[in-house]
């Protein structure tokens, strides 16, 4: 799956191994209780975002730290698999942190995702990003803003592109996002389809990894279109449970959408 030549979407970001035990409620301190199921899955907001954005067909490269243990060697081959380059996968005697993700394409656009949010963010992150993109709660953590509508979203908007935004995304579940840029300061409500969701974990890395993939990939498209484009392929990835479990391959993606 592979592809030669230089990577079109480089992210820089958290990877994680999430260790999931079904229980009917949760142990007290120091207690044993019986489990149903467990599974060990891929996590991690930066490499779920790479993930998304390779399945569609970009060339991917991953910049992240794992573990020298099995769960590191473990997250190289899920890397592998899904056609990723591992070059810049450092192994380290020190635990990952995972604190925010850049993704940056070979024409050096960069698109900034604010997870986990501190609203003494460094400045420089929002006047260096092209594309500044956030969901609800780190729009109100950055602002002050509590964001329950489109229009409360387009006052995050336009207090981002103040603080030196050049175009904001601001994503809200079902109800899709609100788009709005230094060229065309008014808020644009672009909703996502009506689909019936199972589990929305990882919508949001769904929609960042697509929205990367069509920026590198789709250079002509406009933000408009690809912002579309990227709310129908969350949307499909809230119809199956789990985070990159539930991340589509283009071979299943109506072909219109490439
Ligand atoms: N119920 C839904 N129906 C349709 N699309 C959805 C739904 N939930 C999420 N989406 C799609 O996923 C995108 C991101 O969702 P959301 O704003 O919930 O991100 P998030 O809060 O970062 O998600 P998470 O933290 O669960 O990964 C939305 O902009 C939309 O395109
Ligand atoms: C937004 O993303 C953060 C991670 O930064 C997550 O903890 C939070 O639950 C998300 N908010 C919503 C409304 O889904
Ligand atoms: C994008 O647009 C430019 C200028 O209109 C054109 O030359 C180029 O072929 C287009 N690229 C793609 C991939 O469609």
């Amino acid at each position: 799956m592979a592809a030669a030549g230089p990577a079109e979407v480089v992210v820089v970001g958290s990877c994680m191994t999430d260790l999931v035990s079904l229980t009917t409620r949760l142990p007290k301190a120091g207690e044993t209780i019986h489990g149903h199921k467990f599974f060990i899955g891929f996590g991690g907001k930066g490499a779920n975002q790479c993930i998304q954005a390779a399945r569609l067909g970009a060339k991917t490269l991953m910049i992240c730290k794992v573990g020298k243990d099995s769960f590191g060697n473990d997250y190289i081959e899920n890397f592998k698999r899904n056609g990723i380059s591992t070059d810049f996968v450092g192994q380290t005697e020190d635990a990952a942190t995972g604190a925010a993700s850049i993704i940056v394409n070979s024409e050096v656009k960069t698109l900034f995702n604010p997870a986990p949010a501190h609203a003494e963010l460094d400045p420089q992150f929002y006047t260096h990003s092209d594309i500044f993109c956030c969901n609800e709660s780190e729009a109100e953590i950055l602002t002050g803003i509590p964001v329950g509508s489109p229009e409360d979203a387009g006052k995050v908007g336009l207090v981002l592109l103040e603080r030196g935004c050049k175009l904001v995304i601001v994503t809200l579940g079902a109800e899709g996002c609100v788009m709005i840029s230094v060229d065309e300061p008014i808020p644009k409500h672009v909703p996502a389809g009506k689909v019936r969701a199972v589990d929305t974990t990882g919508a949001g890395d769904s929609f960042v990894g697509a929205l990367a993939f069509f920026m590198a990939c789709y250079p002509n498209l406009s933000m408009e279109e690809v912002i579309r484009k990227s709310n129908f392929i969350a949307s499909v990835s809230v119809q199956a449970s789990g985070t990159q479990s539930s991340y589509p391959y283009r071979k299943d993606l109506p072909q219109d959408l490439f």
